[in-house]
């Protein structure tokens, strides 16, 4: 039962339900429980964005169960912004609770000038997540990436960052996105060798890109590393928001670089059909792609982004039913084929 005084915004009591409803899962071979819901700050949580929205959904995840929040440095716009926003939102409304959050942060990316902020440098790795932590004011991060693979750095300075940031105790884990089988393998023996705990991967995986079932799931489950799967809907477009038209104030109404106008109409043929399944199931699209996820026992947590309250109940109510019958997955496959 949620307790909140609406006479002050600053006023925040969680739901004492909060555990009661969601699910979690182990990840990997790892100590930790991961929400089958987590909630990502790619977008959404810029300087543009409203911050009432971005604190509204960050209280209605927490409310929900959603314990883990995803970052990473350059996550905004501008880079840096996502931090600094939850960093507030921590501050104000979650500040007691922050030992049931799992915050997981990343470097990989482009994020400041010069040949040093970007890629997978021990220089960069140990300047970004000094950065991170001023900016969420916090004394370490639960999880901390590196963002994706370098093909010039040598993956022992990668990993030996990683270990570092580990040992002084910036991050309590670490974790890789975007590896290939091999690369998380190699990834995996440098950190086992010197004792570091490396628990996830962070990989895309939705009905439209299934690359982790080429190898990486199996990899994963060898080492016993969880995965965690970014753009569950394809950014939007596994959901029925496109199927009559672009909304204005969609991803890809605002033409964004990673969701463009013209990526939308080549899908909506497989999103109408997937649709006719899902309603058939009794659940929306979205909710439907992301229960397909949870079917695979691999996948530790299912990373979701959102621009409103409403779209993370709609998610969080996938969870009522992740099971599928034969049929429904040899049709699925037929309309990805
Ligand atoms: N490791 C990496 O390289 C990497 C890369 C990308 C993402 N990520 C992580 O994964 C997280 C999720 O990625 P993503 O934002 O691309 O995920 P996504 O869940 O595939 O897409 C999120 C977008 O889908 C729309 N949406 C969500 N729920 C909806 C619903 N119920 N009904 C209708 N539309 C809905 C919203 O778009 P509108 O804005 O149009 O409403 C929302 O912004 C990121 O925040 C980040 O933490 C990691």
């Amino acid at each position: 039962m949620k307790v909140h005084d609406k006479s002050n915004p600053q006023s925040y009591i969680p739901s004492r339900n909060r555990y009661n409803e969601m699910k979690y899962r182990r990840c990997g071979r790892s100590g930790i429980l991961l929400p089958e819901i987590s909630l990502g700050l790619w977008h959404n949580f810029g300087y543009a964005d409203n911050i009432l929205v971005a604190r509204n959904i960050i209280r209605r995840a927490f409310d929900l169960g959603i314990t883990h929040f995803d970052l990473a440095n350059n996550y905004g716009p501008p880079f840096g912004a996502a931090e600094e926003t939850l960093g507030m939102i921590l501050r104000k409304d979650l500040a007691q609770y922050r030992d049931e959050l799992i915050i997981s942060t990343k470097a990989g990316y482009d994020m400041w000038d010069g040949p040093y902020g970007e890629w997978g440098s021990r220089k960069y790795l140990i300047a970004s997540i000094d950065q991170s932590l001023k900016r969420m004011g916090l004394e370490y991060v639960d999880i901390f990436y590196h963002h994706r693979p370098d093909p010039d750095t040598p993956l022992e300075e990668t990993m030996w960052a990683l270990d570092q940031i580990v040992k002084q105790g910036k991050a309590l884990y670490a974790g890789i996105s975007s590896y290939n089988p091999e690369q998380t393998s190699q990834a995996a023996a440098i950190l086992r060798d010197l004792k570091t705990p490396f628990i996830i991967h962070q990989a895309n995986y939705s009905l439209f890109d299934r690359w982790v079932e080429n190898g990486l799931l199996g990899t994963l489950e060898k080492e016993g590393i969880g995965l965690i799967a970014f753009s569950p809907l394809a950014q939007g477009l596994l959901t029925n928001k496109y199927i009559n038209g672009i909304p204005e104030e969609s991803r890809a109404g605002k033409d964004m670089t990673y969701l463009s106008k013209k990526e939308v109409e080549p899908t909506l043929e497989k999103v109408k059909a997937l649709n006719q399944i899902a309603e058939k199931r009794g659940q929306n699209l979205s909710q439907m792609a992301i229960a397909w996820l949870l079917k695979e026992k691999s996948v530790s947590s299912v990373l979701v982004g959102v621009s409103s309250v409403a779209q993370l109940e709609d998610n969080v109510a996938a969870l009522d039913n992740t099971t599928f019958s034969k049929k429904e997955l040899t049709l699925i496959d037929e309309i990805m084929k």
